[in-house]
């Protein structure tokens, strides 16, 4: 069930040039959220279509956000200070499915694929596994949240640059340490998903993926979020992103 909110803005903190962390207070979505869930965020009344953005935290009535100011909206919301009133639906979508992890999950994110990750190995470290975060950025400046990864378990960063870490992609990192886990879990742009998926299929492990559409409603109201599945004939079906996502197992997605 989505809840519609009228949060307070607790803290927006700059982490990067365009990257913000938002924190809200949210009792009621922060409550129901799941980790792999998103909200969708009203950016100012002149605003009409709401923009979807991933919980990073949800814990004590907080919700933590982490956005890219990019376009119009999330440059209004990125402009938002402590006080301010945001109106906020959610917890929207189906998150990361928990029960099927395994005690040696691996949990990957590109770019602003990252935050979501954060809450889910927090969870997965909670019921007791071992997880480690493969996090991959194009530098060393846009290094988001490693020090809240590192208190969760193992961490690798991989840079296109090799300015930080290991010079390289998120793949690279995990086919070369693929026998050490059990499942993958991963958000971030469709070609890094795709490539991740197929080193977790031929390891024989499961692979779900945060898949990213534009979108309308946020509610499976409008199909502008749809997106092309397998369905088990083989043939294509297509999906809600919103609604039926944004996580999905791999081997339903017709990449
Ligand atoms: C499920 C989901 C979770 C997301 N989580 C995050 C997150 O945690 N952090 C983050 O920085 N970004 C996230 N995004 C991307 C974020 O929604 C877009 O960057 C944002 O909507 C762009 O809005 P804008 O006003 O800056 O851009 P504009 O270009 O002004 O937006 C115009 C319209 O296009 C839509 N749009 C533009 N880019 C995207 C996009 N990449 N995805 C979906 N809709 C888009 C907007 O929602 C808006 O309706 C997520 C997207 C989805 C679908
Ligand atoms: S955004 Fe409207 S159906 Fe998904």
């Amino acid at each position: 069930m989505s809840i519609q909110e009228l949060c307070t803005v607790r803290d927006n903190r700059q982490l990067t040039g365009s990257v913000f962390a938002l924190t809200l207070e949210a009792p009621r979505i922060s409550s129901a959220a799941a980790p792999g869930q998103f909200v969708h965020i009203a950016c100012g009344e002149a605003r009409l279509l709401r923009r979807p953005i991933s919980i990073c935290q949800a814990h004590d009535g907080l919700l933590k956000l982490v956005f890219a100011a990019k376009g119009e909206g999330t440059q209004w919301l990125s402009r938002c200070s402590a006080g301010d009133v945001v109106d906020v639906l959610g917890p929207l979508g189906h998150g990361f499915d928990l029960s099927a992890l395994g005690d040696r999950p691996v949990f990957i994110g590109g770019g602003i694929g990252v935050p979501p990750m954060l809450q889910t190995m927090q969870a997965a470290r909670a019921a007791g596994a071992q997880p480690t975060a493969i996090l991959g950025f194009r530098s060393r400046d846009a290094v988001i949240l490693e020090d809240d990864f590192r208190a969760a378990g193992t961490v690798y960063i991989a840079t296109d640059d090799g300015s930080y870490g290991i010079h390289g992609f998120v793949s690279d990192v995990l086919r070369a340490h693929i026998g050490a886990f059990t499942s993958v879990c991963c958000c971030g742009p469709k070609p890094m998903l795709r490539a991740l998926a197929e080193i977790a299929q031929a390891a024989g492990i499961p692979c779900q993926v945060s898949m990213e559409e534009r979108m309308g409603c946020g509610i499976g109201a409008c199909l502008v979020c749809a997106c092309a599945l397998k369905a088990e004939d083989g043939a294509v079906r297509y999906g809600h992103v919103c609604k039926d996502g944004p996580v999905f197992y791999a081997e339903e997605v017709q990449w």
